[in-house]
């Protein structure tokens, strides 16, 4: 029997995406271990994620993945309370996998299976080593995937108050480093050369939908900038090819600041109206030093001062320990699935 001070040890599994992800989480804090299998070098050549290819690369990497977080973990199957995995959203093929393994290991360890969503998993990781943390927050989830806006009354209480209408945030940061011959994948490539670049070179529009609206658009800057490397009838010459680096450096940070600017003010517009005390920041593109300080200097600004937590850059993108995390307060709760769980493609 598990006596009173042994801790409550969760095996989580990631594949929501084309990151193979597994980790041993203690007590919703402790991370014991983290192995995340990149796929990137196999997406590289098409410039994005292909869902097939990433479905077979996960079902390759699965079961060494969740073997050597064990072992990195220094744990046996004994020692596992419950097995945790995010089933939603995401590519329904890659989730199916790490859904499937969860299963199959819930069901032959006799251990509790917890469904975990994956942008509550991303919000989470931003209050990894929180212990006094103030609510209500604003949590600002900006991924390849999804950029949304959540009003956070516990890790469990989360409510979506803004969406974007139709790019992702990194979907943009990705589809604009194509458009500018940058490697994939596009945003770290864009923050890259947006370092050597003016921010105010050129004025790429910000969407704001309307003085009230928390949603967000992205698909108008990115024309933007497509128009502007081609020609506002795309007849032209691709001008990036004769393009100096510090053009496409100019063209890299004006907008970079442009899609920051929407970011912050929509957080800002979010966080006035739920009284927020606090501002999370989670997801891959939360990875970006520019919108983060952006961010510390608006929560900087305000009276009284809010508190900023971003994710660590090494949780930032898609991992394990954000589900292992989450799953513990579920178990906490007694939040469980069952072996009936199918992935959800939205969520
Ligand atoms: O959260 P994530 O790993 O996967 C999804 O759930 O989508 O996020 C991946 C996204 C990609 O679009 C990638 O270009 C973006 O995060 N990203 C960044 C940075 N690092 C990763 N975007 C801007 N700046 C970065 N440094
Ligand atoms: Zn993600």
């Amino acid at each position: 029997m598990r006596s009173t001070d042994e801790c409550i040890n969760i095996l989580g599994i990631e594949t929501s995406c084309d990151e193979t992800a597994a980790a041993v989480v203690a007590d919703g804090g402790v991370i014991k271990s983290s192995v995340v299998a990149s796929q990137t070098q196999l997406h590289e050549k098409y410039g994005g994620v292909v869902p097939e290819i990433a479905s077979r690369a996960h079902i390759e990497k699965i079961y060494p993945v969740i073997a050597e977080a064990m072992e990195q973990a220094g744990v046996t199957k004994e020692d596992i309370s419950a097995v945790a995995v995010a089933n939603q959203p995401g590519l329904t093929i890659a989730l199916v996998v790490g859904v499937t393994a969860a299963k199959t290991l819930s069901f032959a360890w006799e251990k509790p299976l917890i469904a975990i969503n994956h942008l509550h998993a991303h919000l989470q990781s931003a209050m990894l080593s929180e212990v006094d943390l103030e609510l209500p927050a604003v949590a600002l989830i900006v991924s390849g995937g999804h950029t949304s806006l959540f009003d956070c009354r516990s890790p469990l209480e989360l409510t979506l108050i803004g969406s974007t209408i139709d790019d992702a945030a990194g979907e943009a940061f990705d589809k604009v480093a194509t458009i500018l011959r940058l490697p994939y994948p596009g945003g770290p490539s864009i923050e890259k050369a947006a370092k050597n670049g003016n921010p105010k070179a050129i004025d790429f529009p910000r969407s704001m939908l309307g003085p009230d609206s928390l949603d967000f658009s992205f698909s108008g800057i990115k024309t933007a900038v497509l128009y502007h490397c081609r020609g506002q009838d795309m007849k032209g010459d691709n001008k990036v090819d004769s393009m100096s680096e510090q053009e496409i450096a100019d063209i890299a940070a004006s907008f970079q600041a442009a899609v920051i600017d929407v970011l912050v003010n929509k957080t800002q517009r979010a966080a006035d109206k739920i009284g927020a005390k606090t501002i999370l920041l989670g997801g891959g593109v939360a990875a970006n030093s520019t919108l983060r300080q952006a961010l510390q200097e608006f929560c900087d600004s305000t009276t009284p001062s809010r508190k900023l937590l971003a994710a660590p850059k090494q949780y930032c993108t898609d991992n394990a320990v954000m589900v292992a995390s989450l799953a513990y307060h579920k178990f906490k709760a007694g939040l469980f699935a069952d072996l009936t769980l199918e992935p959800k493609a939205t969520g």
